[in-house]
């Protein structure tokens, strides 16, 4: 029973593999994060790098509105200074609300959204949406252990251009092997050297692709160190349960199964 289920299992998995290589999704490059892995970290470096890129770059056309601004300065995250998250929230768009006047955006407020004309989708939660199969290797162990796949595909996104064009019904495409499809509309965001990092990391387009790609997965996902954590004292917790049952059981049965039935 067991070995049959084993057997269904991973020949569904063999025929998902099969499916994915078939279509026509682009080519992701797979990349090494800090937090990949049952005992990968963010690193708070590079998502201070990270979000210094989607402000200067990348804010322009996404919103991350999703994300409450305070959580910059949560440790595990950029963990930034209080102040200077404070500072952050006003110097980001004004909230608007109906009804009432324009007011100066508070770090207890969420990062503004972007619609209109030329803008893309909002990067809260893309590293998640863009998880799954679009990752390197697309089952369950290997993204355990090699990541889910959605900042891959971010950083893919961004070194994947070809520097290729065309222009069809008025809007241009730009050739990107990532992208599925392999057109996509957004321009090359990024390029070497367009930023310049305190800390004096590289800003080769590379670099600051794997930082923006960082930290859009920490605001997707930005408790994944709470939970590798509370999974970890789970497994403990469970062996030492284990152990304590075993010998228990052991115990219980002793009186019956140590004697031969004499009658
Ligand atoms: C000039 C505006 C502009 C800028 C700046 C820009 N983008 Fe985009 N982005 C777009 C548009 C428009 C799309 C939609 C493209 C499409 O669907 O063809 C897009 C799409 C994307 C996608 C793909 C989403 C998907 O559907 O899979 C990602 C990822 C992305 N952008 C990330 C970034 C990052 C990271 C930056 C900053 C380094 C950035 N973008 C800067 C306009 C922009």
């Amino acid at each position: 029973m067991f070995g049959k289920i084993i057997l269904s299992a991973a020949t569904s998995l063999a025929l998902a593999g099969a499916a994915l290589a078939a279509g026509d999704a682009g080519h992701i490059e797979d990349v090494t994060f800090s937090f990949e892995g049952p005992f990968g970290t963010y690193d708070q470096l590079q998502l201070q790098r990270g979000l210094q890129v989607y402000t200067e770059v990348c804010s322009a056309c996404h919103g991350l509105k999703y994300v409450p601004i305070r959580t910059l300065a949560d440790e595990g995250g950029p963990h930034l200074p209080a102040d200077q998250v404070r500072a952050y929230a006003a110097g980001l768009d004004e909230v608007e609300s109906l009804g009432a006047d324009a007011r100066p955006r508070e770090w207890t407020d969420k990062f503004p959204a972007r619609s209109g004309e030329g803008t893309g989708p909002d990067l809260s939660l893309m590293a998640k949406a863009r998880a799954g199969f679009h990752g390197p290797y697309g089952t369950g162990i290997n993204q355990m252990l090699r990541g889910i796949g959605g900042p891959e595909y971010i950083h893919a996104i961004l070194t994947g251009y070809t520097g290729e064009t065309k222009e069809e019904a008025g809007t241009t495409f730009y050739e990107n092997h990532a992208f599925p499809g392999g057109w996509i509309s957004m321009a090359p965001p990024l390029s070497d050297d367009q930023v310049s990092f305190e800390d004096g990391s590289p800003t080769t387009l590379d670099a600051m692709a794997m930082d923006i790609s960082a930290f859009l997965m920490w605001s997707a996902e930005p408790k994944m160190m709470d939970r590798k954590q509370a999974g970890f004292v789970a497994v403990i917790f469970l062996l030492v349960l284990t152990v304590l049952l075993y010998l228990t059981n052991k115990k219980l049965w002793a009186r019956i199964k140590g004697k031969e039935f004499t009658g």
